[in-house]
């Protein structure tokens, strides 16, 4: 397997109810190392970039809002298999889709306010990691 690196946001429904430790105990016990994270409060324009594949959706307008909302945390995770991994880790998109032990199933309040994101490939990855981290920050 292939060390890989994946992009994570702390929804703001997770920040908000004090979970970003939670959250990262099980990311770690998963076995994903966390290796860039910060603490931001994303502006607008950042929020429509990130999501701008899902602009033609009829969430866009709800899922901008709801990022904006509150503080997230961006994160980088390292590990055999990151990118995969970390979504088996999340969880189903829909809360009440997703496996039981998952972030989702235990924290998430619903398909929109689903305290977590990951990116979906390597290419994605790269992309998402490289609009909230320069290189120096991430740490191996
Ligand atoms: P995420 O993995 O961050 O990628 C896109 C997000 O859109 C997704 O998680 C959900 O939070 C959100 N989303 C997907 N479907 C819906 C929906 N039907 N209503 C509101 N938000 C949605």
């Amino acid at each position: 397997m292939a060390i890989e690196r994946t992009f994570s946001i702390i929804k703001p429904d997770a920040t908000a109810r004090n979970l970003t430790g939670a959250v990262n105990a099980i990311i770690e016990k998963a076995g994903l190392r966390i290796v860039a994270q910060k603490r931001i409060q994303m502006t607008r324009a950042q929020a429509e970039t990130f999501y701008a594949v899902h602009k033609a959706r009829p969430f866009f307008g709800e899922l901008v809002d709801f990022m904006i909302s509150a503080p997230v945390v961006v994160q980088v995770l390292e590990g055999d298999n990151a990118i995969a991994k970390y979504r088996d880790v999340m969880g189903a998109t829909d809360p009440s889709k997703a496996a039981d032990g998952t972030i989702r199933k235990v924290h998430a309040k619903s398909i929109g306010e689903n305290s977590v994101h990951g990116s979906d490939a390597a290419e994605t990855a790269a992309i998402e990691i490289a609009q909230f981290f320069s290189g120096n920050e991430i740490v191996g």
